[in-house]
C-alpha cells in the first residue's frame, strides 16, 4: 500500500527535513503566558517598541522538537570519530563539564566584587601558571577568545616591541606550511606577508628563509607542528636566525597537542605562541562551545601583554585592569572565556604533567597507526613519521575519476565526519586526518577499513557512486562555492510578521 499523505517535511520516517521556526509560525501562538507588567510602559518611556519584532508563534513542544530535530542532523564528537585535521576533535571529558557547572563557578558574574571571587581568580592564576610552565615562557595573556585572536594579540605585542625600540618594521615571513590564519593575522596587523616555500619533505626551506632575512623583517610566523603534520626540525636554527636580524619569533601553537609535556616552546627560542585551549586542553568546540586562545610571551615581549592579569598580593588575588606601561590594549571584554579556563585546568590537573606527555605520545601514535595502515592505498604526502595528523594526497585515487571531495562525501554515508580536505594548499587534493589520542584502536581499525573499502570501490570503477554521495543525509551534496561566496544567513519574511504575544 502506498501512502500519499502530505508530511511536514516532504520526507518520511525519522529522516525528516525541518522547516525554519519562522516557517512554522502560527500568529498568536505562544509557548509561555507571562503576566502583564503594569508599570513597564512607564519605566521604559520612549524606549518602548511600538512595532512587533516579528518572532514566530510556536508552542513550547514545537520549539523543543525543532531544536532536537536540528541537533539530530548534526555530527558531533559525542556521536563518532571526527578526524578533521588541524581541529583536534578529541573527547571532552564529562568531569570538566561537571566542574564548570558547579554553582560557585557556573553562576559567578564578572562584575562581582573581587572579595567574593577569590576562588575563581585563583583558578585563573593557576591556569596561567600551568600554561607558562608547560611552555617555558615568561607570562601569558589569557583573554584572546580564539586561536586567531591570540595570533593577533601576539603580533600586536611584536609590533609594540618594535615601536618601543623606535624601529617599526614592515615584513613578516610566513612559511607555506603555516596555517591560513597566520598570513591573515600578519596582514591585519599591517604587515607585508612574505612567503617562504616548503621543501620536498614539507618543511621550511632554510635557504629561501635565510635569503629573505633583513633589517625590515618584524618576525616570523611559523606553525609547529606544521599543517603537513610535521615537526619543523630546524626550529632552533630558525629562532637564532630571526633573532639575528632583530625580529621576533611567533609560533602558532594550535597544534600543541602533539608536543605538550614533551617540548617547551620557550626552550626553542619562541617569543610568542597561542594555545588553543579548545584543542589541546579538550574544551568543546566546533559548535559545542566558544574557543579560547591564551598567548604565552617570552621575557622580551612580556611587558607588552594586554591586561587584565591576576596577581597575588599578601595572599589576596587581585584582577589588575589598569597599569602604566607599553601594553597592547584589551583584547576582549571582561576576563576571557572563563568557562573554558575551568575545563582546561580540570583537564590539566586530572592528567598531571606525565599524563599530558602521554596525551602527546598517544596522539602521535594514533596518527602514525592510521598512516601505516593506509599508506599502500593512500600514500602520505611526505615521508613519515608524522606528528598528530597524517597528510595524504589524492595520488591513491589517480585514474579512478574519484576526487578528494567525492571520497569525503562518501565517508559521510559511512557515518563519519570527513577529514579536512584541500588543506594545506601545497598538496594536491590534500586530505588531513587527525584521529586524536582519545580514539580506541577498534575505532581506528573500523575507520581504516572504511577508508580502504572506499578506495577499493573507487578503483573498481564505481566513480558514479561517489559523485552522488552523500545520499543518506537530510541535505545532498551542496554547492560549496556558492555556500562560501554567497551564504544565505538570514531569513527574510515575505510579509511582516506579527508577534505571537502581541
Ligand atoms: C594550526 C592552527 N592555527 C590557528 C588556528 C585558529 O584557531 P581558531 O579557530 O581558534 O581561531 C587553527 C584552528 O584550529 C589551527 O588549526
Amino acid at each position: 500500500m502506498t501512502h500519499e499523505r502530505e508530511t511536514i517535511s516532504g520526507a518520511r520516517g525519522l529522516d525528516r527535513d525541518e522547516p525554519l521556526s519562522f516557517e512554522q509560525d502560527s500568529p498568536g501562538r505562544s509557548g509561555v503566558d507571562l503576566p502583564a507588567v503594569p508599570d513597564a510602559p512607564d519605566r521604559l518611556g520612549d524606549l518602548r517598541r511600538k512595532d512587533a519584532i516579528g518572532l514566530p508563534g510556536l508552542a513550547e513542544p514545537q520549539v523543543v522538537r525543532h531544536f532536537v530535530r536540528l541537533s539530530r542532523m548534526n555530527y558531533a564528537i559525542d556521536y563518532g570519530l571526527y578526524p578533521l585535521g588541524s581541529c583536534t576533535m578529541k573527547h571532552n571529558p564529562r568531569l570538566n563539564e561537571r566542574l564548570a557547572r558547579l554553582p560557585g563557578i557556573g553562576d559567578v558574574h564578572p562584575m562581582q566584587p573581587q572579595s567574593t571571587t577569590q576562588g575563581v581568580l585563583r583558578l585563573m592564576s593557576e591556569l596561567a601558571h600551568w600554561l607558562t610552565e608547560l611552555t617555558g615562557m615568561a607570562t601569558v595573556a589569557m583573554t584572546p577568545g580564539a586561536g586567531a585572536q591570540g595570533e593577533m594579540c601576539g603580533m600586536m605585542a611584536i609590533r609594540a616591541a618594535h615601536e618601543a625600540r623606535g624601529e617599526p618594521r614592515k615584513r613578516v615571513l610566513v612559511p607555506e606550511s603555516a596555517h591560513g590564519t597566520n598570513p591573515a593575522t600578519a596582514a591585519i596587523c599591517g604587515y607585508e606577508v612574505d612567503t617562504i616555500p616548503a621543501t620536498a619533505d614539507g618543511r621550511v626551506d632554510m635557504a629561501a628563509f635565510e635569503a629573505k632575512l633583513g633589517p625590515d623583517v618584524a618576525g616570523l610566523m611559523l606553525t609547529n607542528p606544521n599543517t603537513c603534520g610535521l615537526f619543523e626540525r630546524d626550529i632552533i636554527r630558525i629562532a637564532e636566525l630571526i633573532h639575528g636580524v632583530g625580529g621576533y619569533f611567533y609560533c602558532d601553537g594550535a597544534n600543541f597537542n602533539a608536543i605538550v609535556g614533551k617540548v617547551r616552546p620557550g626552550d626553542l627560542g619562541i617569543d610568542a605562541m597561542h594555545i588553543n585551549l579548545h584543542k589541546t586542553f579538550s574544551t568543546p568546540h566546533g559548535g559545542g562551545g566558544p574557543g579560547s586562545g591564551p598567548v604565552v610571551l617570552s621575557e622580551a615581549l612580556a611587558p607588552y601583554a594586554p591586561l587584565p592579569k591576576v596577581v597575588q598580593r599578601n595572599g589576596v588575588y587581585e584582577l589588575v585592569e589598569q597599569e602604566d606601561g607599553p601594553r597592547v590594549g584589551r583584547m576582549k571584554g571582561f576576563h576571557g572565556q572563563f568557562g573554558m579556563f575551568v575545563r582546561a585546568l580540570a583537564y590539566m590537573q586530572s592528567h598531571g604533567r606525565d599524563g599530558l606527555k602521554q596525551v602527546a605520545e598517544d596522539a602521535v601514535l594514533n596518527a602514525n597507526y592510521v598512516m601505516a595502515k593506509l599508506q599502500d592505498v593512500l600514500p602520505p604526502a611526505y615521508p613519515g613519521p608524522c606528528m598528530h595528523e597524517v597528510l595524504v594526497s589524492d595520488k591513491g585515487l589517480d585514474g579512478t575519476g574519484v576526487e578528494t571531495m567525492d571520497l569525503a562525501k562518501a565517508l559521510i554515508d559511512e557515518g563519519y565526519h570527513p577529514m579536512t580536505v584541500y588543506f594545506p594548499l601545497i598538496v594536491h587534493g590534500a586530505m588531513l586526518i587527525e584521529p586524536t589520542e582519545t580514539e580506541t584502536r577498534q575505532t581506528l581499525d573500523d575507520f581504516i577499513a572504511v577508508m580502504r573499502g572506499l578506495v577499493g570501490q573507487a578503483k573498481a570503477g564505481e566513480a558514479e557512486y561517489f559523485k552522488e554521495a552523500p545520499t543518506m543525509t537530510p541535505r545532498r551534496r551542496l554547492d560549496e562555492t556558492l555556500a562560501a561566496r554567497k551564504p544565505v544567513l538570514r531569513w527574510v519574511p515575505e510579509a511582516p510578521l506579527a508577534d505571537a504575544a502581541e
